[in-house]
């Protein structure tokens, strides 16, 4: 997709189609009036009859246009004028593309993102109009022999600036969505791969495939004999049962100068999780494909930032790797030494997310990191207590939480804190080894968290558990590409 953006007469623009609001009591936006007066009063015409009541994600075709330069209109229905917020300028804009992408045009014109939104300027509108597009016309066909839905035709998206004096600021949000939306799709594709195709090694190569093709990136990767000179006993006693060979992917983004501290992403890459000797049961363990999430989540956002080059270091680590059992797996009440010298008693070997992670928060202090940020799909708890709708949020920092927590409000791919005191690290107490790798039945998001903090001490860190958000079940599985837009924002506006 090209994303072209002009500022001119909704009524002057060329296009197979071009998308204009129109909002309930038949009120008109100001693109939708100059189309109106260019075809005849047509538009007022429909509102006024009821052929289309203006709630948000209406939607009705024109398609008799003689005045105008379009070949079409589509009316896209924003709600009430007033009270236009950002949901219902995303229902317009997901109805609307939906639509079109089933449409064989090559080229639309959106006019929606001059409208005026609640709490969002126009920066913001004109990133949201790109990014939903992307969101909108993903499509992950790549492992079925044909693809029902058929191919999208349409190549060219125009984005209408309200007036000439707001098109720097739509050409950057433009921009940046454009990058956050490929960030995304990638972070969908590589999750939504089948485990037997995403492997460590697959996203290894991926990761230096897209190093190679970006100035300022660069990708290195740990095997696992590195990995052992290092003292990663925690991470390698998660790959013990796997023929897959575990994989460290360092990816490093140097767009500032070599004496400001990076940004660390950490991201979980258990390609499958079987829960290993502490096997799951069978119902949706295929689901558990989507355990290198986190992983995901940091390719995307440096896909994202190799698009925007921004001024800016930062690192991306990935410790990823199967969990499987097998005649060499770890076995519960095995003690193995983390990077850290802390010794682990594994009591369960399903938790094993918080065993790669651990090893590579360690690893991740040679970058006396600014801030230190890990994501990962690790507790089922989270599930319970947020649902698909917020990330899980624990720091040890109250800025970094707050910063954290804000990004993912103005990114609307939001995050909630969950406490993180020290009396929960009690529950982690063993008898045999410096510390469990469970905390038993209760507040089980924040004893994976306290687990975590062990490794971070001094350090400005933060932990988001995308279990419930990471991806959607049922008949809508697959990745939603979270928390990529969070991730973003956060490097970028904070
Ligand atoms: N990958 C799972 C967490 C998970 C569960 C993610 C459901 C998405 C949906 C993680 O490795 C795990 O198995 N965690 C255990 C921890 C427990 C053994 C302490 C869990 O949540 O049950
Ligand atoms: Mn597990
Ligand atoms: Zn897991």
């Amino acid at each position: 997709m090209h994303f072209e953006v002009k500022s001119a007469n909704a009524s002057e623009l060329r296009s197979d189609i071009t998308i204009v609001a129109v909002y309930e009591k038949s009120e008109l936006s100001s693109a939708a009036k100059s189309l109106d007066k260019a075809i005849g009063g047509a538009i007022s015409d429909v509102l006024k009859r009821g052929d289309i009541k203006g709630r948000p994600g209406d939607l009705l075709l024109l398609t008799h246009t003689a005045g105008a330069n379009c070949d079409r209109i589509l009316l896209a229905g924003c709600g009430k004028h007033k009270e236009l917020n950002r949901q219902n300028y995303r229902k317009a804009l997901q109805a609307a593309y939906a639509w079109l992408a089933t449409r064989p045009y090559r080229t639309a014109a959106c006019c929606l993102a001059q409208e005026r939104i609640a709490g969002t300027d126009t920066f913001r509108s004109a990133r949201i109009a790109a990014e939903v597009w992307h969101q909108v016309s993903y499509r992950f066909t790549q492992m079925k022999s044909t693809d029902e839905s058929g191919p999208i035709t349409l190549d060219k998206l125009i984005i209408v600036a309200r007036d000439a004096k707001t098109t720097a600021a739509v050409r950057k949000g433009c921009a940046e969505g454009d990058a956050l939306g490929k960030g995304m799709k990638l972070s969908r594709d590589l999750a939504n791969l089948p485990p037997n195709v995403c492997t460590p090694t697959y996203l290894a190569e991926q990761a230096k495939a897209m190093a190679k093709a970006a100035p300022k990136l660069t990708c290195k990767i740990l095997s696992e004999a590195d990995m052992r000179k290092l003292g990663m006993g925690s991470l390698l006693s998660v790959t013990a049962g796997s023929v897959e060979p575990a994989q460290f992917i360092i990816l490093e983004y140097k767009g500032a100068a070599a004496s400001k501290a990076p940004t660390v992403l950490v991201g979980k890459g258990i390609t499958f999780d079987t829960g290993g000797i502490s096997l799951k049961p069978p119902a949706a363990m295929d689901e558990m494909k989507f355990d290198m999430s986190g992983a995901a989540s940091v390719l995307g956002t440096f896909k994202a930032l190799a698009e925007l080059q921004p001024k800016l270091n930062v690192v991306g680590l990935v410790p990823t790797c199967e969990n499987m059992p097998g005649g060499s797996a770890t076995k519960p009440g095995d003690i193995v030494k983390s990077m850290s010298g802390l010794t682990i008693e594994i009591l369960n070997t399903d938790a094993e997310g918080r065993l790669i992670l651990c090893d590579a928060l360690t690893y991740a202090r040679r970058y006396k990191p600014a801030a230190i940020i890990d994501i990962a799909t690790l507790t089922g708890a989270c599930v319970i207590a947020l649902g698909k709708h917020f990330t899980g949020l624990l720091s040890t920092s109250d800025s970094l939480a707050k910063d954290l927590q804000k990004a993912g409000d103005n990114a609307d791919d939001r995050a909630w804190r969950l406490p993180l005191t020290p009396e929960y690290a009690e529950q982690l107490k063993s008898n045999f080894a410096d510390v469990a790798n469970i905390g038993g039945r209760e507040a089980g998001t924040i004893t994976a968290a306290s687990f975590l903090a062990k490794f971070t001490t001094d350090m400005n860190w933060a932990h988001l558990d995308i279990a419930g958000t990471a991806y959607q079940t049922g008949a809508a599985k697959g990745s939603s590409g979270r928390p990529v837009p969070l991730l973003l924002e956060f490097l970028l506006h904070s």
